[in-house]
């Protein structure tokens, strides 16, 4: 079982000083409670209760009864020092394990997150790293003690047993040790199934909790509030189902392994009758033997714990090992500033659900062209823009960037050349600055001050009493939808990607931005190669280049005069566009 740590034991390397320190504190405390108890009283009880000797000198009585104070000064101590210092050897393994997990969720690909919930990776990244962390704090208590304890004691009890009546009795008094042991076999078997339950119900409660938070509008507009309590109610219910069931065998682990031992002393107390052993030695002995089972016993508990922290460990694995599908070739090529020219050749893509959403989609864009793209709902515009950025990889053919495979680029190269704004723009919890500033790093002020000018934010965020240091709240959630929209322009201006997709990236605009919004397009486009996807004919209409998306396939490409003059699904999108109008 120690094993399934080790590939983490490389975390340890740093620390070996301090690791070392520890494992010796555990050693000596271990040594003091096993067999530094014991011994103690077999210096201290028969002086004190000795019959028919003469009376103690009060320097003796000091120096007998020292004994006690100086066996808990030493165990204290070490025991101090060691749990402290494998405690924290133990967080700072823990903190790499919590920050290689969140690092990981930075470059899993997209299709990762729609096939996990957030509750479910938000559980593993934190209550998953928090049993790891329990563990491994119980682990760090016992794991060097306990066994030392037990083998100091067995050693004193073997001592005296052997020193009084010889081999025979050693054989009795340590006979009921192994016994011990089953209880702790059992109980691990029941256990380690229901730990891993229970962390993956965890997982379902957080879900429940972090759904229902991102849709309170939705529960309050559809009423759903006593059905969520119910949902989540039952989730719960059931969470606490699976901790019942480890809690059952759990608890009963220290009990059985008390009970077998009490059997064994009743043993060593009759055999101690019947070769008839002296008081004091037979104190000194139960001492001993109670000092072994102690340590049997919280071996017995860390076992159940370990079997926890394993069941934690596997879901976090689950994510540290998930393959990362996008990734850069290991002979990527670097990408200065791109042309722009972008060609599909004879693509396919599915998502996860194997249904072809792009099916043989060929079709060239040179370098500088605004290129719309329309069609019906469904038809495949949106995923198409996504091959470009490499959100998604095609599982046929290839998408082409200057002429050169997506595929073989560096990635980071290739999505700096690509300026993305999306139907939804999802802003940081900081000030509007850094969010834009987050677009280019390097910007100054004045830079991002005029691309907020360019996008028609500048003036709304000048009405804000913070202006540009204004806090836009989780998501952006204080500011509305035309102006977090316009935040994403300024973004993509400050940007100046020579690819540039906008996915919707005007719907949330009311009619009088909208037409400044137009106004400010025109000049973001300028050189680019752009992608654009769009409700509003009126920026359709403009592009040079059209392409008619329909059911996956590209029905035709040209420019508005022709498609509408030769394509009937584009004159019927475009009639009923202008008959809403
Ligand atoms: N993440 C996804 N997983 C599975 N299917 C998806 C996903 N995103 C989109 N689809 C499906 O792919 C098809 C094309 O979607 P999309 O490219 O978004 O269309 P459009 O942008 O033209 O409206 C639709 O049938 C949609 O249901
Ligand atoms: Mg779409």
């Amino acid at each position: 079982m120690i094993q399934r740590f080790r590939p983490y034991l490389h975390y340890l390397r740093q620390q070996r000083g301090l690791l070392i320190v520890a494992i010796l504190c555990g050693i000596i405390a271990g040594v003091a409670s096993g067999f530094g108890l014991p011994y103690m009283v077999k210096q201290v009880f028969p002086v004190i209760f000795a019959q028919n000797a003469a009376p103690l000198t009060p320097w003796e009585l000091t120096l007998v009864t020292l004994w006690i104070p100086a066996v808990f000064l030493v165990r204290g101590v070490a025991t101090y020092l060691n749990t402290y210092l494998i405690q924290r050897v133990g967080t700072q393994v823990l903190e790499s394990i919590r920050l290689d997990f969140f690092r990981k969720l930075q470059v899993l690909p997209l299709s990762f997150f729609q096939k996990n919930s957030t509750g479910d990776l938000l559980s593993r990244g934190l209550a998953d790293a928090n049993q790891l962390q329990v563990t491994l704090t119980t682990v760090a208590n016992e794991i060097i003690r306990s066994p030392a304890s037990l083998i100091g004691s067995i050693g004193i009890v073997s001592y005296i047993a052997y020193t009084e009546q010889g081999v025979a009795f050693v054989l009795v008094t340590l006979a009921v040790i192994p016994l011990s042991v089953l209880p702790i076999r059992y109980v691990g078997k029941k256990l380690i199934k229901r730990a891993g339950r229970i962390q993956a119900e965890l997982g379902g409660v957080t879900q429940i909790f972090s759904e229902n938070l991102s849709a309170t509008k939705e529960v309050r507009a559809f009423s759903l509030e006593d059905r969520e309590v119910a949902r989540f109610g039952r989730a719960s219910q059931t969470l606490i189902r699976a901790q019942m069931k480890f809690v059952k065998y759990e608890k009963a682990l220290t009990p059985l392994i008390e009970i077998v031992s009490a059997v064994g002393i009743a043993f060593t107390l009759l055999y101690a009758y019947k070769v008839h052993l002296a008081q004091e030695t037979f104190i000194v002995l139960i001492t001993a033997l109670y000092a072994s089972y102690e340590p049997i016993k919280k071996l017995g508990s860390l076992n159940n714990e370990l079997k926890r922290g394993l069941g934690a460990l596997d879901r976090l694995e689950e994510i540290l090992r998930a393959p990362v599908a996008i990734v850069d070739a290991p002979d990527a090529r670097p990408l200065a500033r791109a042309q722009g020219a972008l060609a599909f050749e004879t693509v396919g893509f599915s998502y996860q659900t194997g249904e072809l959403v792009l099916n043989e989609v060929s079709v060239l864009i040179p370098a500088g062209t605004v290129c719309a793209l329309v069609g019906p709902s469904g038809a495949g515009k949106s995923s198409f823009a996504n091959l470009v950025p490499r959100f998604f990889d095609p599982i046929a053919g290839r998408v082409t960037l200057d002429g050169h495979d997506l595929r073989s680029l560096r990635l980071a190269d290739l999505r700096r050349n690509i300026a993305v704004v999306s139907q939804d723009p999802v802003l940081f919890n900081d000030t509007i600055y850094h969010n834009l500033l987050i677009a280019r790093p390097a910007a100054s002020r004045a830079d991002i001050e005029a691309a907020a000018h360019a996008a028609y934010a500048h003036e709304f965020i000048l009405s804000f009493p913070a202006g540009y240091d204004t806090l836009v709240g989780e998501r952006g959630a204080r500011l509305s939808g035309g102006q977090k929209q316009r935040l994403a322009l300024a973004r993509a201006f400050l940007r100046n990607a020579p690819v540039l997709i906008l996915d919707e990236a005007t719907s949330a605009l009311d009619s009088d931005s909208e037409a400044a919004i137009q106004l400010a397009l025109k000049h973001l486009v300028v050189g680019k190669t752009v992608l654009i996807i769009a409700h509003r004919f009126s920026t359709i209409r403009d592009a040079s280049m059209i392409i008619v998306f329909e059911a996956g396939e590209i029905a035709a490409t040209g420019t508005h005069t022709h498609l509408y003059a030769t394509n009937p699904l584009y004159r019927s999108l475009y009639d009923r566009q202008q008959g809403a109008a």
